[in-house]
């Protein structure tokens, strides 16, 4: 089997090593893809969308992997294009992605079908923005488009509400688009991954991702500091209400739409004290998320994920270890508004967890910095106790100029 995994960061990587070892023993090709996951997949030498189609085609590509976002959005959208041209892709058409490209999209899809999930007013302009939050605060202010995880800002008094107003409407720094003005959910946060097939779906092992800059969960909100995966993060019971209130109407919305679906799912969540509330959609695998996950899966992701992308449900093909697997994260100085590239990394050749690569180049002087998130250090142990102790002690060995990492990941419970 040949697979095409799209994307380039710690995410991707994590998916083309959990590829790479299925039982069925897939050759993995990627695009763009890393000097990490070149390590481990072939590159796809294209240029753009065109010849990227072209390239898997007279290659004989079996299966597109989507992993990151934007590829589902972007021109016609990339698993329309491998329809297209009859190639299965696990990752969905754009008209089901704008689940999650947009904010106003997914919460009109939550509310027609009765899915829990925050009060929202969407807004176009600044003027409209403070009549809507109508001085109540704390309040939550999205803006309606992709924004890697940067265009969500919860503010806890007026002042904070007009720098991000004024970011959104005067700088325009996520480019055109409109504002959500959303309720202030409190609560636990869980993210749930979905492997969706059509009108079936599977529950994956849950995690919980550690969004704020800062230890004690203050500071901006990133991609994500870290994350700490297990089955034993949410009771059965628990999993059961989510499942039940949260993914099964999800699933039967989307058919109920005609919006077609192979491919993950990702359900932000609150767990308020009425019951779990969904913050947001993406139709992929969560990052840092995926890192701590893909560790603790057993069994063929390759021919689950083929099978799945032709419309074959085969849910015996993988299954979660009971373990624990934590996750942190060393990003580069100035993140999340800037970063930093150039950075020589020490001390992975002393780190005995496993390493992904969320943003890094090969020199001749050795591994540097090259994007906001640089690296996620991985461990698995049978306790959550020592799964983090070990992901925090592998990740202090490894260091570059001006790195942050949070050192509270899988220590405090959000
Ligand atoms: P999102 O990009 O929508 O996942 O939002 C990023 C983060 O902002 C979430 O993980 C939450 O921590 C926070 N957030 C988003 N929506 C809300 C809400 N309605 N209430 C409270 N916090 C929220
Ligand atoms: N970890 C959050 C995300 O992938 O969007």
């Amino acid at each position: 089997m040949k697979i095409a995994v799209i994307g380039k960061g710690g995410r991707e990587q994590a998916l083309v090593e959990t590829l790479a070892a299925s039982p069925c023993k897939p050759q993995i090709f990627s695009y763009p893809g890393s000097d990490a996951i070149l390590c481990t997949a072939e590159l796809i030498e294209a240029t753009d969308f065109d010849s990227l189609i072209d390239w898997m085609v007279s290659n004989e590509i079996d299966l597109c992997v989507a992993g990151e976002e934007s590829y589902l959005v972007k021109d016609d959208g990339l698993a329309n294009r491998c329809e297209a041209v009859g190639i299965p892709c696990w990752g969905p058409p754009k008209q089901s992605a704008q689940l999650e490209a947009s904010k106003e999209f997914s919460k009109d899809f939550l509310i027609r079908h009765d899915i829990p999930t925050a009060k929202a007013t969407a807004v176009a302009s600044y003027a409209e923005a403070k009549v809507a939050i109508a001085g109540v605060y704390p309040t939550v202010l999205k803006f309606d488009g992709l924004a890697a995880g940067k265009g969500v800002a919860v503010c806890t008094d007026e002042a904070m509400a007009d720098e991000f107003l004024s970011e959104v409407f005067v700088e325009k720094r996520f480019g055109e688009g409109r504002v959500l003005v959303e309720e202030c959910l409190v609560g636990p946060e869980i993210s749930i991954f979905g492997a969706i097939c059509d009108d079936k779906f599977l529950i994956l092992c849950p995690a919980r991702d550690y969004k704020r800059l800062s230890e004690g969960d203050v500071g901006p909100n990133t991609g994500g500091m870290g994350a700490v995966a297990s089955r034993q993060l949410a009771s059965p019971e628990l999993m059961a209400l989510i499942e039940q209130s949260i993914v099964a109407p999800t699933v039967k919305g989307l058919l109920a739409d005609g919006l077609p679906y192979r491919g993950f799912l990702y359900f932000g969540l609150m767990l308020t004290q009425d019951g779990p509330k969904i913050i947001e959609y993406n139709c992929r695998f969560g990052d840092p998320e995926c890192e701590a996950v893909m560790p603790l899966l057993t069994g063929d992701l390759a021919e689950f994920c083929l099978a799945g992308a032709k419309g074959e449900f085969k849910p015996e093909l993988i299954s979660f270890s009971d373990a624990w697997s934590v996750c942190c994260i060393l990003a580069s100085a100035g993140y999340p508004a800037t970063s930093r590239n150039d950075d020589l990394i020490s001390g992975l050749d002393d780190c005995a967890a496993r390493v992904f690569h969320c943003g890094t180049k090969k020199t001749e002087a050795g591994w540097v910095s090259n994007g906001g998130r640089v690296l996620a250090i991985v461990a698995q142990a049978e306790s959550l106790e020592t799964a983090r102790e070990l992901a925090h002690s592998e990740a202090a060995k490894v260091s570059f100029p001006g790195s942050q990492r949070r050192a509270d990941i899988a220590y405090l419970n959000m």
